[in-house]
């Protein structure tokens, strides 16, 4: 079974936590994980400016996904981080390329999931998967979120991200924060609760 996770990491926190949810999605026998960056979209002098080109260098060994890629996946777990609220440009890009895939029907019945990242406490981590469900609701996706069965979502001795939408982490900022180990927690629970919903969809 191919569980694809496909993200958009500006500075690394959302690739950090995609690798935490490869790690929960290979807890399940017979599941693969195949992680993937959507395509950039800003020109070199602007990423630059943002100072995120030693990051992007850091996730260069991920591959760039492409739309028929969703298409032969049993579950897509997708990874962004808060734009404004919202899902960062990037993604939206590469989401609005699959209207072939919405008009042939290619997703419908597979397990859609979303995880993200934010640089303040309440910078917009919930609107940004809830938005993000309407796009999966519109392709057909069966979303699937992070039940409070993963009891690190209700800690209360120390900040952290991670809410029944999805896994998320708190950056900070400046992106001074990397995800912490309740963070990555979360995400391992996320990747193996939607292998554990896909195996049991494709028997
Ligand atoms: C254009 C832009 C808009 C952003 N909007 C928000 C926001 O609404 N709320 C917030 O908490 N952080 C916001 N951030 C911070 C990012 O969410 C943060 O840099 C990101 O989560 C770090 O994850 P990454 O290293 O995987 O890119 C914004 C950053 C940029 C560049």
């Amino acid at each position: 079974m191919k569980v694809l996770i496909v993200y958009y990491s500006m500075y690394g926190h959302v690739h950090k936590m995609s690798e935490a949810i490869a790690e929960g999605v290979r807890e399940i026998d017979g599941s693969e994980a195949i992680l993937r960056r959507v395509p950039e979209t800003l020109p070199e002098e602007v990423l630059q400016k943002m100072g995120s080109v030693e990051a992007q260098k850091s996730m260069s060994n991920v591959p760039i996904c492409t739309v028929e890629e969703l298409a032969s996946a049993d579950a897509v777990i997708f990874g962004t981080p808060t734009r404004f609220g919202n899902m960062c440009g990037q993604m939206r890009q590469f989401l609005d390329a699959a209207g072939q895939l919405w008009a042939k029907d290619a997703l419908v019945g597979k397990v859609g999931s979303v995880f993200t990242s934010s640089g303040t406490q309440h910078g917009g981590q919930e609107s940004t998967i809830l938005s993000f469900h309407i796009t999966l609701l519109h392709l057909g996706f069966v979303i699937v979120g992070l039940p409070y069965s993963f009891q690190g979502q209700r800690r209360m001795d120390e900040i952290t991200g991670g809410s029944p939408y999805g896994a998320s982490t708190i950056a900070g900022a400046s992106g001074e924060r990397m995800p912490s180990e309740n963070e990555l927690d979360a995400a391992r629970y996320q990747g193996k609760h939607v292998a554990t919903i896909a195996s049991k969809l494709k028997e």
